[in-house]
């Protein structure tokens, strides 16, 4: 592995490949054939499925009966689905709306400008063309701009667009309400395994837990069936809230051995667990494969903010999810530990969580 203190190659933001009117892509983003989008096309069950819709209003009321269902809902998505679109989530449409677009903004100002952030791989934060560090790999058709959110002491405005000049403070205020909606859904997930709502939560290290945002930036593809915006992989982090792009889908998830296009419904959240939760949870919750297919028409924006553990304290099944018919599956890692697999690799499918089934861990 090379080490991950640069890139192993020079960077090329594939928003300046796309903007030079290329009417083929270059071979490093042509996916063998078994990834490329195109074979899944012609399956009807394909693209007349979605993800489940969860109307979360009344979790903000006393209705004790809507109450029980709504929690059903997102438990019964969370072990099924591994994702879900809530609606009603209580973060204001226009600062989602206002978001979205200010990362927009950022990723049409001069490529100087963005410059100015170029990330490495050391920590990832900034502007970004690549995930992982091994050279001559088949790269995605996607820039991005990573920044931490919490802790407070990675928290660095310096590592944030100082322009346009409203994003500083628009993205702390989505970031303050996406982490109470995510507080939200935690308890909710917490509950209905039977725990103390809190008790979730508190495996994350309570109020120490972490949050970072990734902006994708899925520029124009002039062949989109021989590439990916980005490759398939499941989150490595806690919980997801995904706000996509109004417009443009792109975002499949993958369901019985299909790939499900997601119709993003408006204003509404896109959630997934990740595999901190499917570890904690025992696989009562699992995170699922997803990717993000391109197209020639339209850039694609989409902002995903990761609600993660305390990267420095061991994630392990709970204690009370482990039974001798179900013994704990995965050992304890911390997510620092785990999280260098996918900035080494890069995405590859669940291979890493399922990985972390040992043998050993089932005889206790
Ligand atoms: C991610 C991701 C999906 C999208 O950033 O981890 O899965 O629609 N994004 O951009
Ligand atoms: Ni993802």
């Amino acid at each position: 592995m090379s080490n991950l203190q640069d890139w192993p190659e020079p960077i090329v933001r594939v928003q300046s490949l796309s903007e030079s009117s290329l009417h083929t892509i270059p071979n490093r983003y042509i996916k063998p054939p078994h990834d490329r989008p195109s074979l899944t096309i012609f399956d009807s069950t394909v693209a007349e499925a979605n993800i489940p819709i969860i109307d979360l209003a009344g979790l903000f009321s006393d209705d004790k009966v809507l109450h029980a269902k709504i929690q059903d809902e997102i438990f019964n998505a969370a072990r099924h689905w591994g994702f879900f679109q809530v609606l009603n989530h209580g973060v204001r449409p226009e600062l989602m709306d206002r978001a979205r677009e200010a990362w927009r903004d950022f990723f049409h100002l001069p490529m100087e400008m963005k410059q100015a952030y170029a990330n490495s791989p050391k920590t990832y934060e900034g502007y970004g063309s690549r995930l992982g560090v091994q050279k001559g790999a088949i790269l995605d058709w996607s820039d991005y701009y990573f920044l931490h959110y919490l802790p407070l002491s990675l928290k660095d405005y310096n590592k944030w667009p100082a322009s346009p000049t409203d994003l500083r403070e628009v993205i702390d205020e989505y970031g303050r309400e996406v982490v109470k909606l995510c507080g939200r859904v935690m308890k909710v997930l917490s509950t209905k395994l039977g725990m103390r709502e809190d008790h979730l939560q508190n495996t994350f290290g309570g109020d120490d837990f972490g949050a970072c945002l990734r902006v994708n930036f899925y520029p124009k593809c002039p062949q989109p069936d021989l590439t990916l915006g980005l490759s398939s992989h499941s989150d490595p982090g806690g919980l997801t809230m995904l706000l996509p792009d109004h417009q443009v889908s792109g975002l499949q998830v993958r369901k019985d051995g299909k790939w499900i296009t997601v119709k993003p419904a408006r204003h509404a959240f896109i959630v997934n667990i990740g595999d901190q939760i499917q570890v904690l949870s025992n696989a009562n919750y699992k995170s699922v494969e997803h990717r993000v297919i391109v197209n020639s028409a339209h850039e694609r924006v989409s902002l995903a903010f990761f609600y993660n553990p305390k990267s420095d304290i061991p994630i392990e099944p709970i204690k009370e999810l482990v039974t001798p018919d179900k013994p704990a599956l995965y050992p304890p890692m911390t997510f620092d530990e785990y999280r260098l697999f996918i900035r080494a690799r890069g995405p590859q499918g669940k291979s890493q969580v399922e990985s972390l089934k040992s043998p050993r861990c089932c005889s206790s």
